[in-house]
């Protein structure tokens, strides 16, 4: 864990800059596996990590390793993070030609179980659905179902975003 608060201890705004976001988090690759996911609002993390938590003992997320925080010395917006496993995630793995357009179709070494591959499909995917109808059976509602919000672990969907506290 030392080793990898050394690397939290170097973000800066140009790194947070170039990673994914979304309304509330920001996520930062500290290795190949491992990620830290990043907030403006501790208890806003603290209910990510919670919830996250939560759905990894039913293998609906993927694995959280506990709070990381940036120092406050880095004076950056987003200081409160927690460690979570890194996975896939259903966007980045679309093809898209020169142009940036979408392919229609995910590439074939992509397997996920309960799903064609087909992209127009995603929101309406069996799969997709039976995922956020599991969350909601231990708790965890939510209404934000896309392809920047679910990442694939094992040859399954897996939530990656778990909502929001206000
Ligand atoms: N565990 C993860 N593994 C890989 N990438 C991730 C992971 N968690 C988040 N990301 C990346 O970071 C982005 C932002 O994370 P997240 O969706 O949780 O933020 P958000 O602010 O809640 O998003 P939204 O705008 O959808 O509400 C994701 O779309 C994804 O690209
Ligand atoms: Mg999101």
């Amino acid at each position: 864990m030392n080793e990898l608060q050394t690397v939290v201890d170097k973000i800066d705004h140009e790194t947070l800059g170039k990673s994914p976001n979304g309304c509330r988090a920001t996520f930062v690759k500290l290795n190949d596996s491992v990620g830290i996911k990043l907030y403006e609002d501790e208890e806003q993390r603290d209910y990510c990590l919670e919830r996250q938590s939560l759905a990894e003992e039913y293998d609906l997320g993927p694995d959280t390793f506990g709070i990381m925080n940036i120092p406050e010395r880095a004076k950056v917006d987003c200081r409160f993070g927690y460690l979570t496993e890194c996975v896939p995630v259903v966007w980045d793995i679309l093809p898209r030609d020169d142009a940036g357009e979408l392919y229609w179709l995910i590439p074939s070494n992509v397997e996920v179980e309960g799903w064609d591959g087909t992209y127009q499909s995603f929101e309406t995917c069996k799969a997709v659905n039976e995922l956020y109808q599991k969350l909601a059976e231990i708790g965890i509602h939510l209404c934000d179902v896309h392809d920047e919000n679910v990442g694939i672990k094992n040859g399954r969907f897996v939530c990656i975003d778990f909502g929001e506290l206000y």
